[in-house]
């Protein structure tokens, strides 16, 4: 046998051959909303505090990981900015070597008081969940009535020059579907990207038997404001397929988990706010890397547990119209 093929592997590459660079990091599993989408029928016990990963530990994982082939980082939740210490942590992780891209996504609320540290820490790409442009409808959705705050931050993100901001709409068959054009405008008169998200039954949540709009339905709705454009994929591009329209200053984008799925391309690991290090999100596969942290293990331990999750990445998550995933844990535990 050939010595070389001996060697332990350096780089996150699966089996299907797929190249992971890209980590998401869940800080939190709290949220100050309550979707009905995310919000499962009975009540979820929270993570105890011990439990969740402290920032030292999230920043070592991190590190090791870059050692690994990590590149960019997406810091999420839960809420990321209901964590105390979130902008030191978003400025330690930004000073990390080796990475190249640090995000946020925020549901908005706080983003007001804390976007000009956000920004000095040094992240540059923003992503808010906006599921609509209605201020009852919006507490409707989220139980909150936050919609002005969400908005105020939004405009605070762009005066910053915060680019891209991506504003992620779920689309919910009756709830917000007639807002589609609306959502879509807004790239006229600012340079955000709106992508419509199709609805993922993950978790058991109020809608997970409810019909799902897809992504063809909710692009011919809105190709009544003009012809799509497609964008040539570019490097930082996750699954999003992008389009322009003639005259508008930003972009309008399709993630379509459901009708076209894009598990082929998929570059993604996730780390729950509990130190569990998930392949897919639409697997209850996970590696636990908390417990061997807090007993001792070598930042080479670490690195094995890594290989040994991406072991279990599937293909394919196979989820489709009318199929809830069979995934025990809630959204907000492992970061969307
Ligand atoms: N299906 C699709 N998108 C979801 N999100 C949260 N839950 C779901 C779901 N079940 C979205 C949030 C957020 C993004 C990270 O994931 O709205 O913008």
């Amino acid at each position: 046998m050939d010595p070389m093929n001996q060697r332990p592997p350096t780089r996150l590459v699966d089996a299907c051959n797929r190249h992971l660079n890209y980590l998401r990091v869940s800080i939190t599993d709290r949220c100050n909303l309550a979707c009905g989408y995310c919000l499962p029928e009975e009540a979820v016990p929270r993570l105890a505090h011990a439990a969740i990963l402290r920032y030292e530990e999230i920043l070592r994982i991190v590190r090791v990981a870059v050692r690994l082939g990590i590149t960019k980082v997406r810091v999420t939740g839960g809420e990321p900015l209901v964590r105390r210490g979130v902008c030191d942590f978003l400025a330690e992780l930004a000073a990390v070597p080796g990475l190249r891209d640090i995000s946020l996504t925020t549901n908005g609320v706080l983003l007001t008081e804390t976007v000009e540290r956000i920004r000095s820490a040094g992240v540059t790409r923003l992503n808010v969940s906006l599921d609509t442009l209605r201020p009852e409808r919006y507490r409707a959705i989220t139980g909150r009535d936050f919609f002005g705050r969400v908005w105020e931050g939004i405009l605070a993100a762009e005066s910053l020059g915060f680019q891209p901001i991506k504003l992620n709409a779920v689309v919910l068959h009756g709830v917000n579907d007639d807002e589609l054009i609306d959502l879509a405008r807004l790239c006229w008169d600012h340079p955000f990207h709106v992508r419509f998200i199709e609805f993922m039954p993950i978790g058991r949540s109020h809608f997970a038997g409810k019909p799902t709009l897809l992504a063809p339905e909710i692009m011919r709705r809105i190709a009544a404001l003009g012809t799509l454009i497609p964008v040539p994929r570019s490097e930082h591009d996750g699954p999003a397929r992008r389009f322009r329209i003639e005259g508008a200053r930003g972009e309008i984008g399709f993630i379509s988990a459901i009708s076209r799925h894009f598990c082929d391309r998929c570059n993604r690991l996730r780390l729950t706010a509990n130190g569990q290090l998930r392949p897919c999100l639409m697997s209850d596969c996970q590696e636990d890397l908390k417990g061997p942290m807090r007993s001792g293990c070598s930042d080479d331990d670490l690195a094995e547990i890594f290989f040994k999750t991406i072991q279990c990445k599937p293909s394919d998550h196979h989820l489709s119209v009318g199929e809830p995933a069979h995934v025990c844990c809630q959204m907000r535990s492992i970061g969307g």
